[in-house]
Formats: structure tokens, sequence, C-alpha cells
């Protein structure tokens, strides 16, 4: 039997007879907006991040969905009470990012139901808790070496489920979400085990390492996960559009991660008067230097000057310091390396861009941070634009239509052979930062 949504979204599907009596009371009154009732049961964290142990259904999500889709019916007096439950379980330490059994956190359920209001204190609360993890990972970093342990830590005391950070081509995409690997929901005792997706944690090390293989309009490692894709020829097309906007050749450009080098073959286009490109892993360098390169030795003896036009072999985290040193800067930089999570982007524009980037010069990355659900990628994008402030950047953000024909199934169309889905939004959000002031 299918259920529909206004079935699978009523309570009795959501609060089941396994949920233990005290997860069962808070989720009850949460889900009737009893404002008064939730706060006398609100007097630990715990209590506010009580899971069904079968629909994992939390207070938020019971708080969102017992609202139901927007309708004449609404009663105003009953969505302030929605709201108030909402924002009282998240200051009683609700996770925004808690995951059910349908791979919803309470924004998602928010916003399947349209209720706008609901989703964005979710997104708040997401922003919030991403800033102080970032402030308490720093701080933690320098109390202790038990980096895993303190990791989690982090995440607990900044309201949040433990990141997972997923290798994608959103590179640095930080993944919000936690995704166990002990496979479906089991026994109630055991409490809520969230959906399996087949998500791997990819990191900066391993993927270095990794075997490459370039095919068929894809770049992948020996995982399968998408290192580079040829549907993103567009955003790196507008890209290019955005650092460069008066389309003059006699540019200097900096591009970090050359990929299946899109994005470069559309700088050289510009006839710079400076591409620097900077590139890490050996089998992508090997490609660069094979005989039908675009990018080899007659690219580099083309430069208006020697050394012009190269290929700086190395992690950028050490290059980048060799070009700072040297006295290089750059009209337009440009960031999309793989398998690095948002602390190292954050580091690049905060630490490298004040000193690279010419005073009226444009920098741009690519923008997959969090790009595998909707509120992930809001609360990103956010997070993102806090953090360029404080390295003195203005951030605009261009939204550019992705055409979803060929990337709507995992699996199928261009993910065909790619491991994981890593994009699932309609709509890009190209940033363009610019230095304050
Ligand atoms: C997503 S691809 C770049 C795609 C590129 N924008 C294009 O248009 O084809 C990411 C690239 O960054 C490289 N990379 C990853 N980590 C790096 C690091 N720390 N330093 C330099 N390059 C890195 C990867 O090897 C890969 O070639």
């Amino acid at each position: 039997m299918i259920l529909l949504d206004s079935e699978r979204d009523a309570i009795s599907a959501r609060i089941s007879e396994a949920c233990p009596p005290e997860i069962q009371k808070v989720l009850t009154a949460a889900w009737a907006h009893d404002v008064a009732t939730v706060k006398k049961l609100l007097d630990t964290p715990e209590a506010a991040r009580g899971q069904d142990p079968l629909t994992g259904e939390t207070p938020l999500h019971a708080a969102i969905r017992s609202c139901g889709p927007p309708s004449e019916d609404d009663d105003e007096a009953d969505l302030a009470a929605a709201r108030e439950t909402v924002q009282e379980l998240l200051l009683w330490g609700g996770i925004w990012n808690d995951v059910d059994d349908r791979n919803e956190t309470p924004g998602c359920v928010a916003h399947r139901l349209g209720r706008t209001e609901l989703y964005n204190l979710c997104v708040d609360a997401g922003v919030r808790a991403e800033m102080l993890f970032g402030v308490l990972e720093g701080y933690e970093e320098l109390e202790s070496d038990d980096e895993e342990e303190d990791e989690e830590d982090a995440h607990q005391e900044a309201g949040e489920s433990e990141m997972v950070v997923v290798g994608e081509d959103g590179e640095e995409a930080p993944e919000l979400i936690n995704v166990p690997t002990n496979g479906a929901a089991e026994e109630a005792s055991q409490g809520f085990v969230p959906p399996q997706d087949n998500a791997v944690d990819v990191n900066s090390e391993q993927y270095l390492r990794s075997k490459l293989t370039y095919s068929d309009g894809k770049l992948v490692d020996d995982e399968g996960n998408g290192v580079m894709m040829a549907w993103e020829t567009d955003i790196m097309r507008q890209s290019v559009d955005a650092l460069l906007p008066s389309k003059e050749p006699g540019k200097r450009i900096l591009n970090i991660g050359f990929g299946m080098g899109i994005i470069d073959t559309m700088f050289a286009e510009t006839k710079p008067a400076k591409h620097h490109i900077v590139e890490a892993h050996p089998g992508v360098l090997e490609h660069i230097s094979s005989p039908d390169s675009k990018f080899g030795p007659s690219w580099e003896a083309s430069a208006p000057e020697p050394g012009a036009y190269k290929i700086h072999q190395g992690k950028w985290q050490e290059v980048c310091v060799k070009l700072l040193q040297e006295g290089n800067v750059y009209d337009a930089i440009y960031f999309d390396t793989f398998g690095e999570d948002y602390s190292q982007l954050r580091m690049f524009f905060t630490e490298l861009i004040p000193g690279l980037l010419d005073s009226n010069g444009i920098f741009g990355f690519f923008n997959g941070l969090g790009a595998d659900r909707m509120i992930c990628y809001d609360v990103y994008t956010k997070v993102s634009e806090l953090h360029l402030a404080d390295a003195g950047l203005d951030v605009e953000w261009k939204v550019i239509d992705v055409d979803m024909s060929r990337l709507a199934e995992e699996g199928q169309g261009e993910w065909e052979g790619v491991r994981r889905r890593y994009w699932t939004l309609d709509k890009y959000r190209l940033p363009i930062c610019t230095f304050l002031g």
C-alpha cells in the first residue's frame, strides 16, 4: 500500500508504540504546540533531542510536521505556538540536522511542507551551530591531541549532529548530516539509527593517493567519487564571466585545482598576461603532461614572459605561500579542489586571498557547500558569507539555473558510474567576492 504524504505525516505514523514514554511525552507536546508543557518537560538538552526509535521523529520534526502544508484553515494562534515551540526546542539544544527514517531533517520537513518561517528558524539554528563549531574546533585543537573525540564534543556543544565529511565534487562541501555505518533501524532499545546512504568519508590525503580515471565527461577516483563532471561546464563558463567581466586580455589569473581543465581552457582563451595553475594530484599532473594536453610545455612556452603561464605542482597550501612570497598578485582567483573540508576553503580566503588578490580583483570558488540538501546549502551560504566578511570580502551571489533533467536520479543520467549524487538543487549560487569598502 502506498501512503500519501498526509498519511505518512500523521501522528500515528510518526510516534510509534515502541517510543519510550519520556520521549513520547515531549514529542506529543511538541506535535500539539503545547508550549507550556514543552517548557516544563525541557530540563536537559537530551529532552529536546529525544528520537522515536523507529521513525527517528524528534520534537523539532513533530512541531513542524504537525503544521501540515499552508492552507486556508491555518490558525494564526497555532502557527505562533508552532514558532514558539520550535524556538524553545532549539534554545534547549534541539538538533537542527538530525535526520528521521526518511532522511529528512526538521528543516527538510519545513521546506517540503512550504513552512518558510519554520524553515528559516532551522537555517538560523544551523548557521549558529556551524559558526560555534568553527570556534570550538579551533579552541579544541589548542587543548588536546585527541582529535576525533574533540570533534564529536565540539559538534555536540554546538548543537548539531556529528559531521561526516563526504567526498564529492563539492570538494570542501561539508556533509552536515550524520550518517552512521551500522545499517538500518534495528532494535528500539538501541535508539534510532538513521537511514544509510552511500556517503564515504574522503579525506585529502586518501584522495591524493587514489588512482584517477578520466572518461566520458567525468573524472572519478578509485572509489567512484565524482571529482569533476562535464555537467558543471556552464557553472565554469559563468564563473569565468563573473571573474573577468571586462573580457579584456592581459589579466593575471590564478586557478587552484585543474581537474578536467574546463575552467583553465576558458581562462586560456582570454589571452591572460599571467595564468598560474596549482594542482596536487599525480594522476592529474600526468594527464596535464600527456602529449595531447593543451597545458603542456608548448603552452608554458607561449607565455608573454617566462614563467607567466605555469603549472605549479603541489598542494595549494604550500604552493600559494611561495607565490605570495614571490610577490605574485592576481586580478582573478578561482578555487575548486576536491576532498578538502570547509576549513581549508576558509583558510584560503582568510590567509591567502588578502595577499594574492589585487585590491580591485575578484575571487570565486566552486560553491558545492552542502549541495546535497537545500537546508545545508542555505546554512553554508550564510556561514561562508560571514566568514568571507571576516576576511574583508564582500560576496554577491549570482543565482543560476542548473538543468536537472539528467541530474535528478541517483545512478542515472550524469550520475551513471558515480558513487554519490553530490548535487541535488536546481539553482546554483555563484559567489563573486571583492574586497569590502
Ligand atoms: C573539482 S576538480 C577542479 C575542476 C576544474 N575547476 C575544472 O574546471 O575542470 C578539483 C581539482 O583539485 C585538485 N586538488 C585537490 N586538492 C588539492 C590541493 N590541496 N592542492 C591543489 N590541488 C588540489 C584535484 O586533484 C583536482 O584536480
